[in-house]
C-alpha cells in the first residue's frame, strides 16, 4: 500500500492538530499516510516548499506562510485568489502545483451545515482585518449575507478589505450598528488574554456568535458575548475540521467514495479539550 508523505507548513507549528485530524480521515477511510509539522524559518517558505515537496504528496499551509504559498504555486483556484493565500497545495494530474483554500469554505460549512447558521439575507459583523479574515470573507459573501460589515482595531485595515471585496462595509468600532444576526471574531486577541472594544449593543439574545480561535472551554471572546445577552456562541474548532477535511478530499476525493466524516473527528477533539480542562 503507498504511504502518502503529508505535512504542515508554518511558524509557530508544534501547537497544531492536522497531523491528528488527518490520521484520523485516514484511518476513518482506508488511506495510508504520514504527517509531518514542518518548521518554517522567516524567508526560507519556498526552500522548505521545495525540499518537502521532493518525496511529498501535498501540504497545509498555516501562519504565517499563506501568502508565500499563494505565491508559491503554478494555479490557484479562485478562493485562494481573492482571499491572495493558500492553505492547501496538491498536484494536478500534469505535475503542476495548484493551491486552494479551504478556511472560507471550511468556516461555511461549520456555520451553515453544522451548526445550522445560514447566512443568507442576514445581518453580519466581522471583528478583525488580517489574514484570517482576507481568507474568509469571500466565501461569506458568496452566501448572500443581508449585510457583511468589516470592523478593526486600525480601521485603514478593514477599509483596505472594503476595496478589495465588493459587497464588504468597513465601520469604525464606535460606529458600529446595533443587534447583528451573526459575529464572527477573526481576531488574535484572544490569544494574548486581551478584550475587544467593541460596543456590547451588536450584540442581542438573537445574535449568533462565533470565534474563529478555539481552546478548552468557553473562549474569552465567546463568554464576553454571553455577558452582553444570552446568545448562542460557537469556536472555531469546527472551521480548522471542515477546512481539514476540504483539504483532505482535495488530495484523496478521486479515491474514495465518500467524504470523511467530519463530525466524528470534532467530536473526538471536544472531548480531549473537555477531559483536558477538567484534569487542570
Ligand atoms: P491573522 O493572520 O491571524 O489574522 P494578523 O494578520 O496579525 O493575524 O491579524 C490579527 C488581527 O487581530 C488584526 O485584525 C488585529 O488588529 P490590528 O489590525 O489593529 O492589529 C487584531 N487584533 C490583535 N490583537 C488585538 C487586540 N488586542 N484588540 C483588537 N484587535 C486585535
Amino acid at each position: 500500500m503507498t504511504t502518502f508523505k503529508l505535512g504542515v507548513l508554518g511558524n509557530p507549528v508544534s501547537h497544531s492538530r492536522s497531523p491528528d485530524i488527518h490520521q484520523q480521515f485516514a484511518a476513518a477511510t482506508g488511506i495510508s499516510l504520514s504527517y509531518e509539522k514542518v518548521f518554517v524559518s522567516d524567508g526560507s517558505f519556498n526552500s522548505v516548499a521545495n525540499d518537502f515537496l521532493d518525496s511529498g504528496f501535498g501540504f497545509n499551509i498555516t501562519l504565517p506562510c499563506k501568502h508565500d504559498a499563494w505565491q508559491f504555486v503554478d494555479e490557484a483556484s479562485d478562493h485562494a485568489r481573492q482571499a491572495e493565500a493558500v492553505n492547501t497545495i496538491s498536484r494536478t494530474a500534469v505535475g503542476t502545483l495548484r493551491g486552494d483554500n479551504t478556511d472560507g469554505p471550511g468556516l461555511v460549512n461549520d456555520l451553515v451545515q453544522n451548526l445550522g447558521w445560514p447566512l443568507k439575507d442576514r445581518k453580519v459583523l466581522v471583528i478583525g482585518a488580517g489574514g484570517a479574515v482576507s481568507g474568509v470573507l469571500a466565501s461569506l459573501l458568496a452566501e448572500a449575507p443581508g449585510a457583511l460589515h468589516v470592523t478593526n482595531r486600525t480601521h485603514d485595515k478593514a477599509q483596505n478589505l472594503e476595496q478589495r471585496f465588493a459587497g464588504t462595509k468597513a465601520f469604525a468600532m464606535d460606529r458600529l450598528q446595533e443587534g447583528y444576526d451573526l459575529v464572527i471574531n477573526g481576531t488574535s486577541a484572544g490569544l494574548s488574554h486581551q478584550d475587544l472594544k467593541i460596543p456590547g449593543s451588536v450584540i442581542t439574545e438573537n445574535t449568533r456568535c462565533y470565534d474563529m480561535i478555539y481552546g478548552p472551554g468557553t473562549t474569552r471572546f465567546n463568554q464576553w458575548c454571553q455577558k452582553q445577552a444570552e446568545c448562542e456562541v460557537a469556536d472555531g474548532l469546527g472551521m480548522l475540521v471542515e477546512q481539514a477535511g476540504l483539504a483532505f478530499m482535495i488530495w484523496f476525493g478521486e479515491q474514495l467514495d465518500a467524504a470523511p466524516d467530519t463530525q466524528s473527528v470534532i467530536s473526538t477533539i471536544r472531548n480531549n479539550l473537555d477531559q483536558a480542562l477538567k484534569d487542570d
